[in-house]
């Protein structure tokens, strides 16, 4: 059973809810993925060029938190770099320049949708969208609307989950040289890992993982690092696998980052709560097509429009083969 980590109210954990949450993620998660494949022509197939898997040591929507919390960019990634370090055309120094931004979300046809903004130059704001996708898909806000970077976080079970990233081929990389030109140190992109086994949890496990803590070099973090930790997955792994299996959230003072946490879970609870009175499915298992008009990405606009405005623009002028072929 997959257990749905409620939103404080002690009705939100009852068995019935915990029942059927691990029902529906069970008869739909294949379920989605599959129509989600169906629903990519041939073409469409070959552009989805780039799939990477990963296999994590905790709770499903616990690995997926870290993906709706944008504002760890600033300091989990680039925690050591200074606004002085990042060339003036590059939108990653918005994130080191004010790392506690703010934020704007609203409840979607697919899920929810949040965006993260500061100010950028005077008149402008920065502004990072992102989402979550029921019933397991997110987008994140590093790099140009001109992408599609999906993640989907599927339940093994309650303490192994797997992570699928897909994404374009040729898709532009979201980080960009310091202005000594070097990367951010730490922020290696790519995964490494262990030999497969035959075992139920053997395959696509990293050499980064809980027993070695993560390779967490101490000396590269007092130099040069954030954490230490050689990776930006492995850096989002070990702090999220690092809670344990399954994080009681009961002790927590939640913050600003964590609010679309928050109305996320209320949301999951909700549509867990529907399945379990009449069988309702949410959005997107059956009918994936409203995947296609949803993106994220992070921009900067003049600082009057406002913030469901900005993403409007952004998706006018994004490039999206599906809906541009279908027209
Ligand atoms: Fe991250």
């Amino acid at each position: 059973m997959v257990v749905l980590r409620g939103g404080g109210a002690d009705h939100d954990r009852t068995a019935a809810v915990r029942k059927a949450a691990g029902e529906f993620f069970a008869r739909q998660r294949l379920r989605n993925i599959a129509r989600v494949h169906n629903r990519l022509g041939d073409t469409d197939r070959a552009e989805v060029g780039v799939v990477h898997l990963v296999q994590c040591e905790c709770n499903w929507l616990q690995a997926l938190e870290g993906d709706i919390d944008t504002s760890h960019f600033g300091f989990l990634h680039t925690g050591s770099v200074q606004p002085d370090d990042v060339p003036p055309d590059s939108l990653m120094r918005w994130t080191v320049v004010n790392r506690a931004p703010e934020y704007h979300m609203n409840d979607t046809s697919y899920g929810t949708m949040y965006c993260a903004y500061r100010p950028a130059e005077p008149g402008q704001t920065y502004w990072r969208f992102a989402n979550f996708l029921f019933p397991f898909w997110t987008q994140t806000p590093q790099g140009p609307f001109d992408r599609v970077n999906t993640r989907a976080w599927v339940p093994m079970d309650d303490t192994h989950t797997m992570f699928v990233s897909l994404s374009w081929r040729g898709s532009p990389t979201s980080m960009r040289p310091l202005k000594n030109g070097q990367m951010v140190p730490g922020s290696r992109l790519g995964f490494d890992y262990l030999p497969n086994t035959t075992d139920w949890y053997g395959r696509w496990r990293l050499t980064q993982n809980p027993s070695n803590d993560w390779m967490i070099d101490r000396v590269a973090q007092r130099t040069e690092s954030y954490t230490g930790i050689p990776s930006i997955h492995g850096q989002d792994q070990g702090v999220t696998e690092s809670m344990g299996p399954i994080t009681d959230h009961a002790f927590e003072n939640l913050g600003p980052s964590d609010i679309m946490i928050a109305r996320t879970r209320r949301r999951l609870l909700r549509a867990a709560r529907a399945f379990a009175k009449d069988g309702t499915v949410p959005p997107g298992v059956d009918e994936p097509g409203i995947y296609t008009a949803v993106r994220s990405g992070d921009f900067v606009t003049d600082a009057k429009i406002a913030w469901r405005d900005a993403y409007e623009m952004q998706m006018r002028a994004a490039v999206r083969p599906l809906a541009q072929a279908a027209e």
